[in-house]
């Protein structure tokens, strides 16, 4: 059979018929308990238990069974973990392959929890954190000490967007044992195949473009062949579980994901356009732009972007952003992303959040995810918060 092009796969994933019971969509089944009416069939399903058996509800049901299958046949792997929200998605991973004494190596640009993981969890478990610029290619062989066991990526970087050179990495720590494992929630399974390009954990927060509509928390980790068993014991033996209204509701966003990424892509690329001409604006972090860091790594190894990106402007303070960011009509505030709807959020201080390389910029940022509404609203949106701040500077 000739292989499904994605739009299909995005369908058809997931819908065997020994989940869905042959309706479209898989029942959302809820349990704790599951009964057997005889010795010999429990005995069966414990032996099967970490094989997508009806067992004990921790384990998932016929729902999770499908979203699972479903994750795998996007993303690749053979299998896909799920937990309560896309930072248990991460710290299980980990927590499944760090020891006390070990090093794990982050990137400077992960998500702040990420970060706040690895400083207050694994340093007091006796695991190393050394944060490395996300530039670094082979360069990171400097890095590699004989007890780390783990690089972690986030491509493209939290908030300021640079793209990772992933195969260069993936193949260096692989030479030095090391497990792979990315953050791809910005690019999702549509824009970027994680298995393609060396990684051995490919890392969901469905919370935002797989679920889509802001009103589910949930993570997945989808592991090849060498870190899947593992990666599953780990995280069953963490408690980690999800429940089945949830993942119907994921699974249910999965299905509009391919058509939603095109259009947060069109809307966000000329939004981004349009402020890159601004005079408020000193440049736009986006890595469709020709001047992100990493943007030769974007037009090799993805397919697209999607609705979040960062501009840096030229000068600002509190005053003058809050000014901008209370009278927005279309834009919220928000701390996530990846839904139908646009957010915006200021960020006055990168280097908080930056240890390996500090960033030099003209002024504040703004983070906007774009979602679905239309573009010129959007614009019209921007343009009068502008106006609003540039009143703010002109006093001051
Ligand atoms: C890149 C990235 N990874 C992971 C997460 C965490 O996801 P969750 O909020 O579901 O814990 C977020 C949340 O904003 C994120 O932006």
């Amino acid at each position: 059979m000739a292989k499904k092009a994605l739009e299909t796969q995005i369908i058809t994933a997931g819908r065997s018929a020994k989940w869905t019971q042959s309706l479209v969509n898989p029942p959302v089944s809820r349990a704790s308990t599951v009964v057997f009416d005889s010795v010999e069939s429990m005995k069966k399903a414990t032996a099967n238990r970490a094989n997508k058996t009806l067992f004990y509800g921790r384990r998932g049901t016929n729902t999770h069974f499908a979203f699972q299958d479903a994750m795998v046949e996007l993303e690749g792997g053979v299998g896909c973990a799920l937990y309560p929200c896309g930072t248990a998605a991460i710290t299980n991973a980990i927590l499944s392959f760090v020891k006390a004494g070990d090093h794990l190596l982050m990137v400077d640009g992960a998500y702040e929890p990420t970060r706040d993981f690895c400083d207050k969890v694994l340093a007091k478990m006796g695991v190393e954190t050394t944060y490395y610029d996300p530039m670094l290619g082979e360069g990171i062989r400097d890095l590699i000490k004989p007890n780390t066991t783990v690089i972690f990526m986030e491509s493209p970087c939290s908030i300021t967007m640079e793209v990772q050179d992933v195969p260069t990495l993936s193949r260096i720590a692989h030479e030095h044992d090391l497990v792979v494992m990315l953050d791809n929630t910005w690019a999702s399974p549509i824009n970027f195949q994680p298995f393609d390009h060396g990684v051995d954990i490919s890392i969901q927060a469905a919370t935002k473009y797989i679920v889509g509509h802001s009103d589910v928390m949930l993570g997945t980790a989808v592991a090849n062949e060498r870190c899947w068993d593992q990666l599953r014991e780990h995280s069953y033996l963490m408690g980690q579980c999800t429940s089945p209204d949830d993942v119907y509701l994921a699974m249910r966003g999965l299905r509009t994901l391919g058509v939603r990424l095109k259009q947060h892509e069109e809307n966000t690329l000329k939004v981004a356009r349009w402020l890159a001409e601004r005079p408020e604006v000193d440049h736009v972090r986006h890595p469709a732009f020709p001047d992100c860091d990493g943007h030769e790594f974007f037009l090799r190894d993805f397919k697209g972007s999607s609705g979040l990106f960062s501009v840096v402007l030229n000068r600002g303070n509190a005053e003058a952003l809050t000014a901008l960011l209370d009278g927005m009509e279309h834009f919220s505030m928000g701390y996530s992303w990846g839904g139908f709807e646009s957010l915006i959020l200021a960020n006055e201080n990168i280097n908080r959040l930056r240890t390996a390389k500090k960033h030099d910029f003209a002024g504040p940022m703004l983070r906007l995810h774009i979602g679905l509404e239309n573009v010129d609203d959007l614009i019209g949106d921007l343009e009068a918060g502008f106006e609003r701040l540039n009143v703010v500077l002109a006093q001051q």
